[in-house]
């Protein structure tokens, strides 16, 4: 739609987790117009669900080098290591900074604490508040912002990038809601847009994302005609609390921190089932453990498993995870006298918007950072708690870049074509009941266990839901109302459909993609990634 109002920028970040957050303060520090845009209130994002913490090698005989091993074994073979070898040596100052920043992490004397999860093999995960590290950490950057005085604009949904005639960034088209001035279709004119826009594991029925993360950065990537890259690689986090079967919507996560202090799994008969699978057991890299629990929940036709850690005792589970602790015993269960009831759920996507290392996507002056990106740090499977780090490392890189292009050659206003009207047939606006419809396609046919007819299942429904919209609009001009539901449904569907066209192709089990009927890695054909890009006419 035509922008109604508009606001000029020299950078606009559209997001505000970690990532956002993070490259907002740097772009500002530096003397660039910013303004932060998001979809609801600032903290809203995944960044305060974090709970275990942040991934960085800062304790006594770590090294960079031992985090970039861990990383790159998690990674099965598809990680990029340059963009590893960057997140390793540089994370270590950017927690620093963040500490700078005015987040207070746990310590002990003076010292950092620092706890294990899964895939590391040494003790590196810096924590806040016990489990509530992302809370923390939100906390702070927002009061940051705040404080700096940096512009933001709250329940803004980004529709559309906008570009010039050369197909150079100019700016983003945004959906305000209730903003005063700012109400209705509007943009930020800006030659530097940072997409932070985080994940999509709405797509899924059961995740631990907030109702926001519908993919909307992705989506417009993709619209947009940036290439994407690694879709396939959802990652299901072992250990969500189980609410009963057909739960949905977000759910409660127990962190790997917990298994990282000495927890159990165990099956129905109480038997911890992960020991002699893995050299780490239950602290095995996550997609090990999330399939470890799926095989024995399908061994013992049930629908979850158990996290024991009892032996904690009231004492450790109060002040180590109050938060994970309040939660369990919010749905009537107690982990210090009982075993907590668990099952996989969708977690994370390890790929996104392909970047390089400054966080630059294929489209001049379009960047991302954190879940919405695939920087190649996380291959096909993601190391417990580097995300956080991603986020922090790869935002002051952009924000380092955009500073260079200002210096170089000044950072000029472009003037935006008008982008194509959503509501085509080809594009067609989805009403907002068809998220629950992509969501139960989605958890049946491209849930942790995938094979060929499940996933042709899925995209067989999602094209049917496609081709319905799009035959009312055609047919009799119907289509929905414009708003976010609507957007976001659209943009669940556009994601949802590159997902499965993506898994249906790696014929392969490797990291977090499991293919029933491919049960191995095939790194003969498949040690390569799988690049989409839709519109290429639009760049
Ligand atoms: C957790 O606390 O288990 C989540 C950490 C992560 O997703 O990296």
């Amino acid at each position: 739609p035509a922008p109604g109002w508009s606001v000029d920028a020299d950078v606009v970040v559209v997001g505000s987790g970690v990532a956002g957050l993070t490259a907002a303060l740097r772009c500002e520090a530096a003397g660039l117009r910013t303004v932060v845009v998001t979809k609801a209130r600032l903290d809203d994002g995944s960044t305060r669900w974090a709970q275990g913490g942040v991934a960085a090698a800062l304790g006594d005989g770590d090294t960079p080098e031992q985090h970039l091993d861990d990383t790159l074994v998690a990674g099965v073979g598809l990680c990029d290591e340059r963009a590893v070898r960057t997140l390793v040596t540089e994370g270590p100052g950017a927690v620093r900074r963040l500490i700078e920043t005015g987040a207070h992490f746990d310590e002990t004397d003076g010292e950092l604490q620092l706890t294990r999860e899964g895939g590391h093999h040494r003790r590196r995960i810096a924590h806040a508040g016990g489990d509530a590290t992302g809370a923390e950490i939100s906390r702070a950057l927002v009061e940051a912002v705040r404080t700096r005085g940096i512009r933001t604009v709250e329940n803004a949904l980004v529709l559309d990038l906008l570009t010039d005639s050369e197909g150079r960034t100019a700016g983003v088209t945004l959906h305000v809601m209730g903003e005063g001035q700012h109400d209705g279709v509007g943009a930020v004119l800006a030659p530097a847009v940072v997409l932070a826009t985080g994940g999509m594991g709405q797509v899924f029925s059961a995740t631990t994302n907030p109702h926001v993360s519908t993919g909307d950065g992705v989506a417009l990537a993709l619209r947009a005609g940036a290439e994407v890259s690694d879709l396939e690689f959802v990652q299901f986090h072992p250990t969500v609390l189980f609410l009963g079967k057909g739960a949905e919507g977000q759910q409660p996560l127990v962190s790997e921190a917990v298994r990282g202090e000495g927890a159990h799994l165990v099956d129905a008969d109480g038997v911890r089932f992960m020991v002699g699978q893995h050299e780490l057991a239950e602290l095995a890299p996550r997609d090990i453990v999330a399939k470890g629990i799926t095989r024995r929940m399908l061994e013992q036709d049930t629908d979850h498993m158990y996290l024991d850690a009892r032996h904690f005792g009231a004492d450790m589970w109060e002040q180590r995870f109050p938060t994970i602790l309040a939660a369990c015993r919010a749905h009537g269960i107690d982990p210090v006298t009982e075993p907590i009831p668990i099952a996989p759920a969708a977690h994370y996507a390890s790929g996104g918007v392909r970047t390089d290392l400054h966080g630059r996507t294929t489209i001049p002056g379009l960047y991302a950072c954190g879940e919405v990106a695939c920087t190649g740090v996380h291959g096909a499977n993601r190391l417990a708690s580097n995300s956080l780090l991603e986020g922090l490392v790869y935002a002051e890189r952009i924000a380092a870049d955009i500073q260079e292009r200002a210096a170089a050659e000044g950072l000029h206003a472009r003037v935006p074509v008008p982008v194509p009207q959503p509501a085509t047939p080809e594009h067609p606006l989805m009403p907002p009941e068809a998220r629950f419809t992509i969501q139960r396609v989605m958890t049946q046919g491209a849930g942790v266990l995938r094979s060929a007819d499940s996933l042709a299942e899925a995209a067989a429904q999602l094209g049917r839901l496609h081709a319905e919209a799009a035959s009312a609009l055609a047919e009799n001009g119907k289509t929905s109302e414009p708003g976010v539901d609507t957007w976001e449904a659209t943009n669940l569907l556009c994601v949802a459909r590159v997902l499965v066209a993506a898994a249906r192709r790696r014929e392969e089990t490797r990291g977090c993609h499991w293919r029933e009927d491919h049960a191995d890695r095939d790194d003969l054909n498949w040690r390569r990634h799988i690049v989409v890009r839709l519109n290429p006419d639009r760049t």
